[in-house]
Order: C-alpha cells, then structure tokens, then sequence
C-alpha cells in the first residue's frame, strides 16, 4: 500500500533522513521506533508531503507522491495526524470533524463518500468527542484535543493513516483508550504507520517494525521478533536483558 525506497529528506543544508527503506502492506499496522531525534516525524512529514523529500520514491497504492502537495497526497488517500494537537479552537469538535473531509469534497478526486456516515462512525469510535461535539474545540483537554486530531484524519477516509505520537502528553488512562482506538482501527483493516514513544505498547499492537537510528534504519522485522530481540528491549524497551 505504501512502499518508501531511498527516502532522503533535510532541513536547509542538514540531512536528516539518509536513505529510509519502508513498506507499510494493506490492512497492517507497522511501527516506526527511535530515540527523540532519529527522524520519526521527519519521516511522516516527507510521506504526507508536509516537508519536501530530497530524494527517493514513495509509491501509495502504486502511484508515486513523493514532492506532490500535502493536499494532493490526502486526496490520493493518505492522512497523517500530527505530532502535537492541531485542532481549531474556535470551532466545534464536530466542525473540526467536518473540515477534515473538507480537502475530499473540495478537490473531488476521490468519491464524495458519505460524510454523515463517516462522521458517525468517528464518533463511534471516540465517544468523547461525541459528548462534546458541540462544544469549541479550544476547550477540550488536551488529551480530547489530541483525540479529535486523530478523528479528523479519519475523516479524510484514508486508504493510509499516519499518527505520529498520538499518545503524547496524555494521562495513564486516555493513552489505554487511545491504544484501543488504535485496536479497533486495525479490526476495521485500517492500515496504519504509527510512531509512538510507547514502543512496547506499538509493538504489540503492531505487524511489523522499523528501528530508526540517526535517519538510518538500524534494525527491521515483525513485531513479535522486535519484541524479542535483546538489543530493541535494552534501547527502546527499557528492559534490561
Ligand atoms: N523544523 C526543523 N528545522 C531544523 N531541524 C529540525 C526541524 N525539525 C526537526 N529537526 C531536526 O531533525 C532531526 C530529526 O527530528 P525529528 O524527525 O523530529 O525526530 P523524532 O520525531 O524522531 O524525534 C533532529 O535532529 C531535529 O533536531
Ligand atoms: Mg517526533
């Protein structure tokens, strides 16, 4: 669904991303692992268009997105939930919800869909934002703020999803509903890249992972044998032998 090959991305004249290898397979959740600054959200922000790669080729469903437009890459089917909580405060939870489809009606290159319906299903799916739909996003917690960043990527019905530490900042409690969410996304066959500073909890829920060392992929293998192997747990796991 999603194939990265050589992918080099910079910020001015520092490179930070040196040549990433990366598959993300119809229907699977693959996690990208690393230390704080190995170039994880750098990564997201070169596939979904956000920072224009330097090199190399991304192919989403076969076409290839690589330096197109943050707005054509979601219209080809491609939504990233950033890092940090960006909603707009001064509109409702549901307005925010309603401008996340807004890029697929006004384009029109994928099917119009069915909004209502999709709306419905991301309040299923969050039932705290259904609570609070009518409420100004700005006075969310940031917790339901970082939820609702989440459904309103959701809401661009993406073939691929993107979240990028969704869990950042929440209490013990928001971050296992958020694991869950991430659960029930996958049973509706959901494919997902999911970047998250619980590397544990990413790997098990996840098919397959990628360790990210200084823009580099170190190490790569299914989930269960990343779970298991000595050198991912002391680094990343934080369990000693
Ligand atoms: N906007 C930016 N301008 C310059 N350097 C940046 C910028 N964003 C990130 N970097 C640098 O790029 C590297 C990778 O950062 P990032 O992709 O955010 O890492 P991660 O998400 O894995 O913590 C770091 O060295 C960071 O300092
Ligand atoms: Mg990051």
């Amino acid at each position: 669904m999603l194939e990265i090959n050589h992918l080099k991305a910079a910020y001015g004249q520092v490179q930070v991303l040196h040549g990433i290898e990366l598959k993300v397979p119809k229907g699977q959740v693959v996690t990208l692992i690393g230390s704080n600054g190995a170039g994880k959200t750098t990564t997201m922000r070169a596939i979904s268009g956000m920072l224009k790669p330097t090199g190399g080729s991304i192919l989403l469903g076969g076409k290839s997105i690589a330096g197109l437009p943050a707005h054509r890459i979601a219209r080809i089917g491609l939504a990233h939930s950033p890092e940090g909580r960006r909603v707009f405060p001064t509109q409702t939870v549901r307005d925010n919800l309603l401008l996340g489809a807004f890029t697929r009606l006004t384009f029109g290159g994928r099917p119009r869909g069915d909004i209502r319906g999709d709306l419905d299903r991301a309040l299923d799916l969050f039932p705290r934002l259904r609570e609070r739909q009518f409420q100004l996003a700005g006075t969310l917690s940031g917790g339901e703020q970082q939820m609702l960043a989440m459904a309103r990527a959701l809401m661009l019905n993406p073939d691929v999803l993107l979240l990028d530490e969704p869990s950042m900042g929440l209490a013990p409690i928001l971050v296992e509903e958020v694991f869950h969410i991430i659960g029930r996304l996958k049973e509706q066959g959901m494919t997902m890249l999911l970047v998250e500073q619980f590397a544990a909890a990413a790997l098990a829920v996840a098919d397959y992972g990628y360790v990210l060392e200084n823009g580099r992929i170190a190490v790569h293998g299914p989930a269960e044998q990343l779970r298991n192997d000595p050198k991912v747990r002391a680094a990343y796991l934080g369990i000693a032998h």
